[in-house]
């Protein structure tokens, strides 16, 4: 690794000093006497969509039928500032390419620094076991009004461990509250979370040991839902790495799991195989009732055997709807990072910038800037980025470098003008997708325990300037950088006082 990847400590140790520093700039909202059933949830959708650029983290306390100090918070890496405090970056650079920039730097040589075992931590001022567990004791938010049940985890990491390699995998798959001791887990095909307990745990007729962490430090909650930390790597030692220090974790006493000690809460339980419960509904990251729709679907059971708990602890969700900021800004980060650095592993030269617009499309939309080197270089990058395992029917753009991929309104310009349609879109047919695909109706889907492998197509649509011509292309009509330097100069005040910067 070279000197300048060296890790950068955050300069925040867990969620409560992350918090400290967001109410010092102004980014934390409180709010007092919010129901859990649908209340909290629902300012939070209408805030970060209709709230005029305000995407504060919104702190629920005062929960009616709760204890004053039992919290509830959304949107904690929901701006682009506390995206770059999340991962340790330069606080200062938070335009979109810029985090894409200094996260794809930071991420370039990432390395493991294992978690460190501690006797204790704050996690365990509030040991619940036997007839004390109650995970109602939270007030766990029921989130649309559609919904069929409390959803335990939303803004949380599941922590599994592979049974043949001791392997330790975190991942965000959502947690039902099924009663005051149990819960059920929705890991979808290809997760990681699934494949452990599909193809390893439930063939042997093993019970898997399972903990959830909710209220987890913000760097293990930013990996935990994205996808680019690969199988065989832990979370928790890439969170080490962003932190440049280790996580403080406890072996959990029923699962033998490392229970993040400083998280807010954690439950330890047990999987086991053959046991189902319906599940659901819940509406979903891409803003609809996708799964089977209205209708519930058998998922495993998790018995829980121990709650952990902080004072006054702070329960995490995230509010998934149409998709809005709460929390895709910053898959968009991290996804388009992901795509970039897939596509230099390919060998393929040329990339200027990657930006997945999950604010609008939950990350089915991609675009790609590239400097065109040689003839078919975006159809090759397009083919390859489409197959970043999205679930659904992505579209990926291939744009040149004078479009910034993050600014959709340059795309579609792109689109519209450099597309010859017949020949530059590309419809890939027998993709990978599953129950959460809207396009697919529900009739195809699965309505027992068993998953139907579905398949979708992805569309590539190369936006460049045709190679072959480009150098006799037509003129572009807009004023070049040195005319608006001059104009800059010579007409400061007039300009300024419109905003033009
Ligand atoms: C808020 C949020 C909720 C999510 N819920 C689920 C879920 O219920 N089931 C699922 O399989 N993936 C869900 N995901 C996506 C996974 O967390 C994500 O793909 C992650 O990469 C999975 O980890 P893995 O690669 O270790 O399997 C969710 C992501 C976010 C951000």
């Amino acid at each position: 690794m070279s000197a300048q990847l060296q890790p950068v400590k955050t300069n925040y140790r867990d969620l409560r000093d992350f918090l400290t520093a967001v109410e010092e700039r102004g980014e934390l909202k409180q709010v007092k006497g919010a129901s859990w059933d649908v209340e909290m949830s629902s300012i939070v959708e209408l805030i970060y969509r209709e709230g005029k650029g305000h995407r504060p983290a919104v702190m629920f306390d005062e929960v009616p039928g709760y204890p004053k100090g039992f919290r509830a918070l959304f949107g904690t890496i929901g701006s682009t500032w506390r995206i770059a405090k999340t991962l340790g970056l330069d606080e200062s650079q938070v335009q979109p390419m810029q985090l894409h920039e200094n996260w794809y730097k930071k991420s370039k040589d990432i390395r493991g620094i294992p978690p460190k075992f501690v006797k204790t931590g704050p996690i365990m001022e509030n040991v619940l076991t036997g007839d004390q567990i109650d995970l109602l004791k939270f007030p766990i938010p029921r989130y649309h009004e559609l919904d069929g049940a409390r959803f335990f985890g939303t803004q949380h990491g599941v922590i599994q461990r592979d049974p043949d390699t001791g392997w330790v995998n975190v991942g965000t798959y959502r947690s039902m509250v099924v009663n005051k001791n149990t819960l059920a887990l929705h890991a979808v095909p290809g997760k990681h979370g699934n494949i452990l307990m599909y193809s390893k745990y439930f063939p042997r007729k093993q019970p898997m040991p399972v903990a959830i962490a909710v209220g987890m430090d913000p760097a293990l909650w930013f990996l935990s839902c994205q996808t680019d930390v690969p199988w065989g790597t832990s979370e928790m030692d890439a969170a080490g790495f962003i932190k440049g220090e280790p996580l403080e974790v406890i072996k959990g006493e029923f699962t033998g799991l490392p229970l993040p000690a400083r998280a807010e809460i954690v439950v330890e339980g047990e999987v086991v195989p053959g046991e189902w419960v319906d599940e659901g509904p819940f509406g979903e990251w891409h803003g609809y009732y996708a799964n089977r729709g209205l209708l519930t679907v058998p998922e495993p059971v998790i018995h829980v055997k121990a709650i952990y708990h902080r004072d006054n602890p702070i329960f995490t969700g995230s509010m998934p709807a149409v998709p809005q900021h709460t929390f895709t800004l910053f898959l968009g980060v991290a996804d388009s990072v992901a795509i970039r650095r897939r596509l230099e592993n390919f060998g393929v030269p040329g990339i200027k910038g990657v930006w997945s617009h999950y604010t609008g499309s939950g990350g089915l939309f991609n675009v790609i800037s590239i400097e065109q080197m040689y003839s078919g270089h975006a159809t090759k990058v397009g083919m390859i980025a489409s197959q970043y395992p999205a679930e659904m029917g992505a579209y990926t753009v291939v744009v040149e470098d004078d479009i910034d991929p993050s600014n959709l309104e340059q795309v579609i310009w792109a689109m519209v003008t450099r597309c010859r349609i017949e020949r530059q879109i590309q419809i890939i047919t027998g993709c990978h997708t599953n129950n959460v695909n809207t396009a697919i109706p529900l009739k195809e889907k699965r309505s027992s325990d068993k998953a139907v492998p579905l398949t979708q197509g992805r569309i590539v649509i190369d936006a460049c300037r045709d190679v072959a011509w480009k150098d006799d292309w037509y003129p572009i009509a807009r004023v070049s950088p040195e005319l608006r330097t001059k104009l800059m100069d010579k007409w400061h005040q007039v300009l300024t006082e419109t905003g033009v910067e």
